[in-house]
């Protein structure tokens, strides 16, 4: 049994990471022949991806996927801990499974995921949740084989979770969710620390993957037809400080521009790590998307110091329009929290003020949500929750606003749609632009998922456009 550690979760000791190839225990391969599982995934970008080698991992043993629990042998979440509803979905789903497991004692569950990082998560499924077989960590997914064979084989509850990353992991097989459109990660981890975040924790240190690696990955999608790349990260632009002395992310963005792949996508950038180069580089590749996610937490520079951001409101406006202006046509969508320890009135009016400066395209805005182990948990917090509330639908009207103005100015516009799929309704279709907008439109002719088509828009709402294809 392995317990997860904050303390030791916190430390950053210099390290050399091995890269090691995945190698497939073949003694187990195809044993759970005839066996279904069940996988929800909670989280982020990066756990929609954990989630893809998960089941290919599931695959290899025999598993075949089903889409209701009720038919599964088998009952994998993949959890997030990003908030604390976010925590609660996933113990609500562990009851509705304890009730199941009662009706159906072979049925075999196990948890992974951020959460299963967490001590106090782990502690409470040693004390309350015997019922789940196995539980094992984000820093040892590729683990996922055995820790399920042996829960099974010995009967007895797994608890495998390592409190530091290990080796940086390759090779390991993949089933991915769409067939043009694939996630590749590029750097793991976080150093960052927000005083409110707890992924720093639950990812461990930053790492990047070699660029060759991430080189040959994309090449692959490309021979097997892949239209659209997204590099990922907790912060994509800290990418190859750790390993190069003078490769960044503006390099790789380069390097993969120029393999002529249709589409490239990348999140999340930080602030903080954003050069010149970057902005220049994405500006330049007409197959770099114009599409940045630039979270900027608070518009007071007094909140954001205390969530150790490590910019002002100040500098972020000025990154913010260095890119727009170097970058024609860019779409920048954000996140902001509300509600953070010491913010009041007048901090919560900054962000309405930047959110007026900088009309996103789009915001993801939360309620600020303890997380047990992060220094935001010992600051006072005098606001209460109904205020915090009110703030976040405040700012809900003003950030609304811009994504239906922004809308309204592609009126008329032809632009470039990756197809999705199609809708229910006759003739209908969806997909996404270059800026990341969600486009439907109607198509006499037939067209396949996978194509880059020209859809003129007809007309704009908040969160989609209506056209018609040209
Ligand atoms: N690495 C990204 C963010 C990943 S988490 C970045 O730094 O930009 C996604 C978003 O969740 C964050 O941008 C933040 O807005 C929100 N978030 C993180 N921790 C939170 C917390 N404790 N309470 C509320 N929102 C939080
Ligand atoms: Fe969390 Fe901050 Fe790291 Fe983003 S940069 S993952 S908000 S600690
Ligand atoms: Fe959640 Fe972990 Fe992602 S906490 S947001 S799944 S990195």
């Amino acid at each position: 049994m392995h317990l997860p550690d904050y303390k030791e979760a916190r430390s950053r000791t210099k390290k050399e990471y091995r890269r090691i190839d995945f190698k497939q225990d073949k003694t187990i391969s195809n044993k759970y022949r005839g066996m279904k599982y069940f996988l929800k995934t909670y989280g982020c970008q990066m756990n929609e991806h954990d989630s893809e080698n998960i089941e290919a991992l599931l695959v290899n043993l025999g598993f075949t996927k089903v889409l209701d629990y009720n038919l599964a042998d088998l009952v994998l979440l993949n959890t997030c801990s990003i908030r604390e509803n976010a925590h609660n979905k996933a113990f609500g789903m562990l009851g509705r499974l304890k009730h199941l497991k009662g009706e159906r004692p072979e049925l075999i569950i196990g948890l992974c995921g951020c959460m299963a990082q967490e001590a106090s998560v782990v502690q409470e499924i040693l004390n309350d949740y015997k019922f789940v077989n196995f539980v094992f960590g984000t820093h040892n997914l590729y683990q996922l084989p055995n820790i399920l064979d042996k829960a099974i084989k010995e009967n007895k509850q797994q608890i495998e979770v390592f409190s530091r990353e290990g080796d940086l992991v390759e090779g390991l097989p993949v089933i991915r969710a769409n067939k043009y459109k694939a996630f590749v990660n590029i750097i793991y981890g976080c150093d960052k620390f927000c005083t409110y975040c707890i992924v720093p924790y639950t990812r461990g240190r930053e790492r990047s993957r070699r660029r060759e690696d991430i080189i040959n990955e994309v090449k692959l999608l490309i021979e097997d037809g892949y239209q659209e790349v997204t590099l990922l990260g907790q912060n994509v632009n800290a990418y190859g400080k750790d390993l190069y002395d003078n490769y960044n992310l503006g390099d790789l963005l380069e390097e993969i521009a120029l393999l002529n792949i249709p589409r490239i996508r990348f999140m999340t950038s930080h602030p903080w790590d954003f050069t010149d180069k970057m902005i220049d580089v994405i500006g330049k590749y007409s197959n770099i998307m114009p599409s940045v996610h630039l979270p900027v937490q608070s518009g007071s520079s007094k909140i954001l110091k205390l969530m150790g951001r490590r910019y002002t409101k100040e500098s972020y406006l000025e990154l913010f329009h260095k890119i727009k202006d170097t970058v024609p046509g860019v779409s920048i969508s954000t996140d902001i929290i509300v509600g953070f320890p010491g913010e009041d009135e007048e901090d919560f009016r900054e962000t309405l003020s930047l959110a007026e400066e900088c009309k996103y395209d789009n915001a993801f805005t939360f309620i600020f949500s303890e997380r047990e182990g992060t220094p935001a948990c010992k600051l006072v917090d005098n606001t209460p929750p109904e205020v915090k509330e009110e703030r976040l639908q405040r700012l809900n009207q003003v950030v609304n606003k811009y994504f239906l103005e922004n809308n309204k100015k592609l009126e008329g516009e032809v632009l470039k749609v990756l197809v999705e799929g199609v809708s229910l309704k006759k003739n209908m279709y969806y997909g996404y632009s270059e800026t990341n907008k969600l486009i439907n439109f109607t198509s006499e002719k037939e067209i396949e998922a996978g194509e880059i088509v020209n859809v003129k828009i007809k007309s704009a709402k908040t969160w989609s456009l209506d056209g018609e294809i040209v």
